[in-house]
């Protein structure tokens, strides 16, 4: 009963910010989102009858503070397969943990995958995107590849999750600036409540959302990547303009991330086909088309305050391993 699965953090060009229910994770608003090859996730877990509680160890420490939800998570597992036992859980990032590269993506569509993998369980697609986002609500972007929706439905779950187009259907490349190593102050859920209950710019968000998603969908399905650079920039502003209007104020950038955002400004002003996405921290996504990547890269590398650059282009949804 061990199996071990790999999975991509994924960054999402219209974003999610804000949810319906966090028990759940159910997210008030729907996203779009790219999977990155280059990062990696690698999760083993391995149920033992001697095991008197769910471990986890991320990066070789163990983690207590994440326990609860990666056990809720295995809970579910247990029970699709009518199976006691705890498990064990290993898991390392080949990249910075917890500074807005969606390790928590990556590590919840890594576990969920290893876990069924383990119990040897047929799960449908639905169900093991529904357990991933108990985990994390970015989490089952993280189960498929390339250019990803995740829709918000009136079904059971309220979601469904699905890639729009594989790597090979338009593959765009992502180049990531780390402007820091630290781990950031405000979780996104407790960013994601603060902004629901005190930003004057949240119902705006959640209203005009739908529309962005719709034309960020277009616009990929036209492969029109001027477009896609407008309106990915848009959503990413307004997401963070939510951010910075609450109470206390979120601000999740340095000097560094917005100066790496001008960069960027800049070049595609000079004709380079790139643009900027922000997450929960200071890190800053450079999406281009492939053939900018080295410009993009030797760009933001100048930048003074960025202290790596790592190249990424479109991947895989999850997968075992073995
Ligand atoms: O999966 P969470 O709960 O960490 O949410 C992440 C939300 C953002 O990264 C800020 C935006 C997004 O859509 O990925």
């Amino acid at each position: 009963m061990q199996a071990t699965a790999s999975a991509h953090p994924n960054v999402a060009l219209i974003k999610y910010w804000g949810k319906q229910d966090v028990a759940t994770n159910l997210p008030a608003v729907g996203s779009l989102s790219l999977t990155l090859g280059g990062l990696t996730t690698r999760t083993s877990v391995s149920f033992e009858s001697d095991l008197e509680q769910d471990e986890l160890v991320i990066n070789g420490v163990p983690d207590a503070g994440a326990l609860s939800r990666v056990t809720r998570c295995l809970d579910m597992l247990r029970e699709h397969a009518g199976v006691k036992d705890f498990a064990r859980v290993n898991t390392s990032n080949d990249f910075p943990t917890g500074a807005g590269l969606a390790s928590s993506a990556s590590g919840y569509a890594a576990l969920v995958k290893a876990a069924a993998a383990a119990l040897h369980i047929d799960i449908a697609t639905e169900d093991l995107d529904y357990i991933a986002r108990i985990g994390s609500g970015s989490a089952p972007r993280s189960l498929h590849a390339g250019i990803v929706l995740l829709e918000k439905t009136s079904g059971l779950t309220g979601t469904r999750c699905h890639s729009v187009a594989i790597p090979d259907d338009w593959p765009l490349s992502v180049v990531v600036a780390v402007t820091s190593r630290q781990p950031k102050d405000v979780s996104s859920t407790g960013g994601m409540e603060s902004s629901r209950k005190t930003s004057s710019a949240y119902k705006g968000w959640v209203d005009t959302h739908p529309a962005d998603l719709e034309a960020g969908l277009g616009f990929v399905r036209q492969r029109d990547f001027a477009a896609l650079a407008d309106i990915s920039e848009h959503s990413c502003l307004k997401m963070h303009a939510v951010a910075m209007s609450s109470m206390p104020p979120l601000v999740y950038w340095s000097g560094a991330t917005l100066a790496c955002m001008q960069r960027i400004r800049e070049l595609r002003k000079s004709g380079v086909p790139v643009f900027f996405t922000i997450d929960a921290g200071p890190q800053v996504k450079a999406v281009c088309m492939p053939e900018a990547v080295s410009k993009v890269h030797k760009a933001l590398a100048e930048v003074p305050g960025v202290i790596d650059v790592l190249d990424c282009y479109l991947g895989n949804g999850a997968w075992v391993e073995s």
